[in-house]
Formats: structure tokens, C-alpha cells, sequence
């Protein structure tokens, strides 16, 4: 059998890295007792956040690649998405398992009365789906389809962030400022702005 190579270039290497940092800083956390008076709210956050930033990061990819014309960073578009997967879980492992002792009931009627928590939920429906058909076997399988149903990477992003700007006070901005960015990312994609770059990059 032929044993698969692992050639990771220095940014995929950095990408890993840099995206089991937070997760590195939890534990550190929760192994020193270093967390605050809400700890349970505190790690729900923290992998919320994280959650949201690297899927952020990973819709990047392709604007930047417009932009810069940096192939590289393509490469990076599958493992940030997991990773977000990955936080993702965790964030919602802990709304189910410390927050709710895994009530089914309280569980059931939380998801279903807090708006933000239905939108939450179907963002994590939809990673979920991303990250099992993220495989080559899926890609072939679903040939054409594979794309269509990866866009819904951008459906997450935007779900995301409504979920982060229902679940904070009337005048947190905190959450406009990712509403901002991926607002900016999205705008990258439209076919007549890229081919525009595109143009007036081969110019320059
Ligand atoms: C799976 C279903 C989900 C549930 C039930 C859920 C629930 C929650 C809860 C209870 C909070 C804390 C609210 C508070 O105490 O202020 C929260 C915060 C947050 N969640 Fe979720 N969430 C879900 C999925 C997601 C997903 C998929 C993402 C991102 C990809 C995400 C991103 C965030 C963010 C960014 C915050 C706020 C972090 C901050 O204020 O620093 N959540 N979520």
C-alpha cells in the first residue's frame, strides 16, 4: 500500500498552529484554574468566538488569492473550516453537556424559544455537513453538486454572525465589526468585482 506524504508547506504548518492556540489556552485554563466567576460562559464564549474568527479566516482564503494572487492560501480553506467545525462542536458540547446537564427537555425548549439558538444550531447543522463531505471520496462522489453545496460555507458565515449579533445587548458593536468583515468578503466574491481585480491586476 502506498503511504500517503505529508508535505506541509510553513503557512499550513502555521495555520494548524495558529488555530490549536486557543484551544492550547483553555486547557491551560482549566488545568492552572485560571477562569472567572462564570467559567462555564466564559469557555462558551471563548469557542464561540474562535468558532466564528476561523471561519471567517477560512472564507478569506479565496480574496485574498483574488487580490494577491497568493495560490498558497487556497490550501487552507479545508483545514480552518474544520477547525471552526471543531470549536464549533465544543461550543455547542458544552451548551448541551455543562449548561444543560444534558436535559433533553430544557435543551429542546432553549433551542427552540432563543432565536439566537436556532440559528446557532442550524450553523452547526450546516459546518457539520461541510466538514463530512469535505473528504476527495465526497468531492468525487457529489461531482458537480460538491461546489454547490460548499457554498453554503458563506450561508454559515452569515448565520454566524446574526446568531452573535442576537445574542449581545443593544450596543455591543463588537459583532458589526465581523458583520463588517465578512460584509467585505462576500462583496470580494461577486463575479463582476473579482473579474475586475482580476483585470486590473494583469495590468499593473
Ligand atoms: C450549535 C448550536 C449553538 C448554540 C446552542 C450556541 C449557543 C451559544 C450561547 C449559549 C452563547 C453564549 C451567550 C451568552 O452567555 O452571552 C453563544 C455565544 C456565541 N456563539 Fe454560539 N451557539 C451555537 C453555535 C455557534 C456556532 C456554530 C458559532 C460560530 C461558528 C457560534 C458563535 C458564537 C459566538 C461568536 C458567540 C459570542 C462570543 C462572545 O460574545 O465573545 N455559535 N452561543
Amino acid at each position: 500500500m502506498k503511504r500517503k506524504k505529508w508535505n506541509f508547506t510553513p503557512l499550513q504548518i502555521a495555520a494548524h498552529l495558529g488555530s490549536l492556540i486557543p484551544l492550547a489556552f483553555i486547557l491551560w485554563d482549566i488545568a492552572t484554574g485560571n477562569f472567572g466567576v462564570d467559567p462555564i460562559r466564559d469557555f462558551t464564549l471563548r469557542t464561540g468566538k474562535t468558532a466564528l474568527v476561523l471561519l471567517l479566516l477560512s472564507l478569506a482564503c479565496t480574496p485574498v488569492n483574488t487580490l494577491f494572487k497568493f495560490k498558497q492560501v487556497l490550501k487552507l480553506r479545508r483545514p480552518l473550516g474544520l477547525y471552526s467545525f471543531f470549536y464549533a462542536s465544543i461550543h455547542f458540547a458544552i451548551f448541551i453537556g455543562v449548561d444543560y446537564y444534558f436535559d433533553f427537555t430544557l435543551i429542546q425548549s432553549a433551542l427552540l424559544e432563543k432565536r439566537y439558538a436556532i440559528v446557532g444550531l442550524t450553523t452547526g447543522l450546516i459546518l457539520l455537513a461541510l466538514a463530512v463531505t469535505s473528504t476527495i471520496g465526497w468531492q468525487r462522489r457529489l461531482k458537480k453538486n460538491w461546489k454547490k453545496l460548499h457554498k453554503l460555507t458563506y450561508l454559515a458565515g452569515i448565520l454566524a454572525v446574526v446568531h452573535y449579533i442576537w445574542l449581545v445587548k443593544q450596543g455591543v458593536l463588537d459583532p458589526w465589526y465581523f458583520a463588517a468583515i465578512l460584509l467585505l468578503l462576500l462583496t470580494l466574491r461577486i463575479p463582476a468585482i473579482r473579474k475586475a481585480i482580476t483585470t486590473k491586476r494583469a495590468r499593473t
